[in-house]
């Protein structure tokens, strides 16, 4: 006999009558767009296309064109869309148990702190360990009251960073343009310039409780450290008994064709952050610290809901097991030097300087056409970002083939001369 508690009593997630009613279907991109306008705050701009469907490297819009998803949510949906096994571990979690606080642990929370501990070595007795957090900006709020616990008044980030829009996240942000309309952050946060490592010598002093460094600026137009710059960071950072985080939101979980972008430096930090495609698409954060930090913040001195949510954590877990079982890594590796080749091949007036780590690549433009050339890239097919006005930012999904990225390149000569100003096309086509 069932009773309600019993799984054979539960949903078999098949779609019902009442399915169609919870998110409205069949309505034209342009109606999406006046009801976003209508009800959405106007903080982004307006969307360039109101999608409805993604599989695999592809999403569709709500008027049922396909576009190559070359973005994927700004290097989230690290198994593209709809992956089979993120699906089964999400729809498998969330009708066995959705969500429990804090209060509780749950096996996919306590699995995947495990994981995450296991990508960094450990430091003396201490073992790693992790705070979850639902969002990149909240792991470096963590990261932020970490350093915090030094004792130590000051902190330092590198200019041209991105780590967040809270309030902590946004202080350790380098855009003025971000940060001024809301008066007094918390700091005060020295910026020193991004790669200098004479720069960073002179700005930490043993009042710096911490330097937060990304090892690819990503917001910035995909900007590598310089070589031997992360492993100077930890030598000045260590000397003056500062802590070192490092931010890999953006360029952590593969993305790199390693797990983590720092790991080929052989440093280790005492913290560092992860979101982005940690859940391959479900909001999750993570602030992992090492040694002496991971005693910093005591109980009650931290919290949130959703943190270490069994659904986010089983979606984690699915990223780990895919990337694993599907060598993602080597593909990262190869399809990522097949881009950036490939780009540079093109030889267009336009092309500028191509960077690439793995699977985050950008490249300059000889013009402030980045907008018109993401423009023109929907109207082709493929979604890009333009990161800068003269940058282009591609942050594909890690499963992307060789076949697909040649696909892109085939169209990019076309894309370039569409919003060319020299061609005398060059035109917004979104
Ligand atoms: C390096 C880095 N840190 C932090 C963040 C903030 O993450 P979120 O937008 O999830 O708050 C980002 C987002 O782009 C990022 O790239």
């Amino acid at each position: 006999m069932s009773t309600a508690l019993d799984p054979v009593s539960r949903s078999t997630g098949a779609p019902g009558p009442t399915d169609a009613a919870v998110v409205p279907e069949g309505i034209a991109g342009a109606e999406w767009l006046a009801r976003y306008r209508g009800a959405v705050m106007d903080t982004f701009g307006d969307p360039r296309r109101v999608l409805v469907r993604g599989e695999g490297v592809y999403v569709w819009d709500a008027d049922g064109r396909r576009y190559t998803d070359l973005l994927a949510g700004i290097a989230v949906n690290s198994l593209g869309h709809a992956h089979p096994l993120l699906v089964a571990a999400v729809t498998g979690q969330l009708t066995t148990l959705g969500h429990v606080s804090n209060f509780f642990a749950t096996p996919a929370q306590i699995a995947l702190a495990e994981r995450i501990t296991a990508l960094v070595p450990q430091v003396g007795d201490v073992p790693n360990r992790v705070f979850f957090a639902n969002s990149g900006a909240e792991a470096i709020e963590a990261a932020f009251k970490i350093a915090r616990r030094t004792g130590r008044p000051r902190i330092a980030a590198a200019a041209g960073s991105f780590h967040g829009r809270t309030m902590g996240a946004l202080a350790l942000t380098s855009k003025a343009a971000y940060r001024e309309p809301f008066g007094q952050l918390p700091g005060p946060v020295d910026f020193v310039p991004y790669g200098d490592v004479a720069a960073l010598d002179a700005a930490v002093t043993d009042e710096t409780a911490a330097f937060v460094v990304e090892p690819v600026q990503g917001e910035a137009g995909v900007i590598p450290a310089p070589p031997g710059y992360l492993a100077a960071a930890r030598r000045i950072t260590a000397e003056r008994g500062a802590l070192l985080v490092v931010d890999e939101v953006q360029s952590g979980m593969g993305r790199t064709g390693e797990w983590l972008a720092h790991t080929a430096t052989g440093i280790v930090p005492d913290v560092v952050t992860l979101a982005k495609g940690l859940g391959g698409g479900v909001p999750i954060g993570a602030c992992l610290t090492t040694g002496a930090a991971t005693t910093l913040l005591g109980r009650g001195q931290h919290g949130t809901t959703f943190g270490g949510n069994p659904v986010a954590a089983a979606a984690g877990l699915a990223v780990f097991a895919a990337i694993e079982r599907d060598g993602l890594l080597d593909n990262v590796r190869s399809v990522g030097a097949l881009l950036a080749d490939g780009i540079r091949a093109t030889g267009h007036p336009l092309v500028g300087e191509v960077r690439a780590a793995g699977l985050l690549i950008g490249f300059d433009l000889a013009q402030p056409v980045a907008s018109a050339v993401a423009g023109a890239a929907l109207a082709a097919g493929f979604v890009v970002n333009d990161v800068r006005p003269d940058a282009i930012r591609l942050a594909p999904p890690l499963v992307l083939t060789a076949a697909q990225a040649q696909d892109f390149l085939d169209a990019l000569p076309g894309i370039l001369d569409a919003a060319d100003p020299a061609a005398g096309t060059g035109q917004g086509a979104a």
